[in-house]
């Protein structure tokens, strides 16, 4: 009985904090890329690096040419910083796209987080096009490979896996593809969700097939504070690919990135999966704007937070008037279990009057 009543309040309290909880995680940059071309946002989101080019009518981009020594990126021309505000807290970030890699052993295909000092415009033939930045600006290099062939220098384990890579690409975490029934380098539409999550501090990768839907389990779960990495530095995001010693061409179809601040004490939930696992339709780009989304977000907040305020405030009101005004019943005239549980809620009313008319 004593611990039921004890739980009322914290109750009502958790109630009210999750009221405002669900409204708290603020979007503070976002873009979603599903037809390039013709979509007047493109060219000033996303900047086209090395032989990287638009192709199949707007569709896709081809981030290689069918040749050795081919590299090229794309990049998300806003800087992000994964530390952010006052107080200071950490980002977190979600990116999807979905791409396919023809049937050869090239390298594959990475996510990339450059600080801004990396030589972003020069890319190599190797590599995924990073080795004139990788391993000279003391480990502020993040990628996660995606990648086609086994070498043995980068002790890969073998010419189909994924990789998270920090500033050298001898990976710190790797998975093991094949064992997902899938492969890179098929030719295949693939797609897949990195998340990072700035309160747990876990970078996940998800990887299907597309028209799967986004698998609940992650082929990579790889705990790491970005906010240490970076601090408050400008981080540039991108889609980086060489061939190497093939002529494999890597196409991007489509690619979608958020930034999300997240109050430091909750759990984040991992961006809408549905909005990522539509079969890619020719779609115009959607960019969220900072300050509108901002605005519209705290709006929202402050009407749901005031109506799950005003909703418990009439629960406590309701049930202050429903006890108080008849007089308090002693439990031996009344041995019911109903009467036992009335007599608990005027206790507790009175415990909490009491307290607060010490303060
Ligand atoms: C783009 O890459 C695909 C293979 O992924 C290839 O079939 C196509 O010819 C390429 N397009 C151009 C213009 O190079
Ligand atoms: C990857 O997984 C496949 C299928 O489960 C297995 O045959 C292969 O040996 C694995 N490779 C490595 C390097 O673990
Ligand atoms: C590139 O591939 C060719 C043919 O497979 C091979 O003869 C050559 O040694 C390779 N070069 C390098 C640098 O790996």
């Amino acid at each position: 009985m004593e611990k039921i009543s004890i739980l009322r309040y914290p109750l009502s309290l958790a109630f009210f904090i999750f009221c405002f909880v669900t409204t708290a995680a603020e979007q503070i940059s976002s873009f979603s890329l599903k037809k390039f071309e013709t979509n007047p946002i493109f060219g000033s989101q996303v900047a086209l690096f090395g032989d990287a080019e638009v192709v199949n009518g707007g569709y896709s981009v081809n981030v290689t040419r069918s040749s050795i020594l081919s590299a090229g990126r794309l990049m998300y021309k806003q800087p992000i910083k994964l530390v952010e505000g006052n107080p200071r807290k950490g980002v977190s970030f979600s990116t999807y796209f979905s791409f396919s890699i023809s049937p050869d052993n090239g390298d594959g295909i990475a996510f990339v987080l450059l600080p801004s000092g990396f030589p972003s415009q020069f890319l190599d033939g190797t590599s995924f096009g990073l080795s004139p930045g990788l391993g000279k600006l003391g480990s502020r290099v993040l990628a996660v490979e995606f990648d086609t062939s086994m070498d043995a220098k980068f002790a890969d384990p073998n010419g189909n896996h994924v990789g998270i890579d920090i500033d050298t690409l001898v990976s710190v975490a790797v998975s093991n593809v094949t064992s997902l029934g899938l492969v890179l380098n098929g030719g295949d539409k693939l797609h897949t969700w990195i998340d990072y999550d700035a309160s747990s501090k876990y970078l996940q990768v998800r990887l299907g097939k597309l028209g799967n839907v986004r698998p609940s389990d992650p082929l990579i779960s790889y705990p790491i504070d970005l906010s240490e990495m970076w601090k408050e530095e400008e981080v540039f995001v991108g889609l980086s690919s060489s061939t190497g010693n093939s002529s494999q061409t890597t196409t991007v179809h489509s690619w979608s990135f958020t930034l999300r601040r997240i109050p430091n004490w909750m759990h984040s939930q991992p961006l809408d999966p549905r909005a990522h696992s539509e079969p890619s339709k020719p779609l115009t780009v959607t960019v969220v704007h900072k300050k509108k989304d901002c605005v519209i977000r705290t709006l929202t907040g402050v009407i749901f937070g005031t109506a799950c305020g005003a909703l418990v405030t009439l629960i406590v009101m309701a049930l202050w008037n429903f006890f108080t005004s008849r007089p308090p019943v002693a439990p031996v005239e009344y041995p019911e279990h109903p009467v036992e549980l009335g007599y608990e809620k005027i206790r507790i009313i009175r415990e909490k009057a009491t307290t607060d008319d010490k303060k």
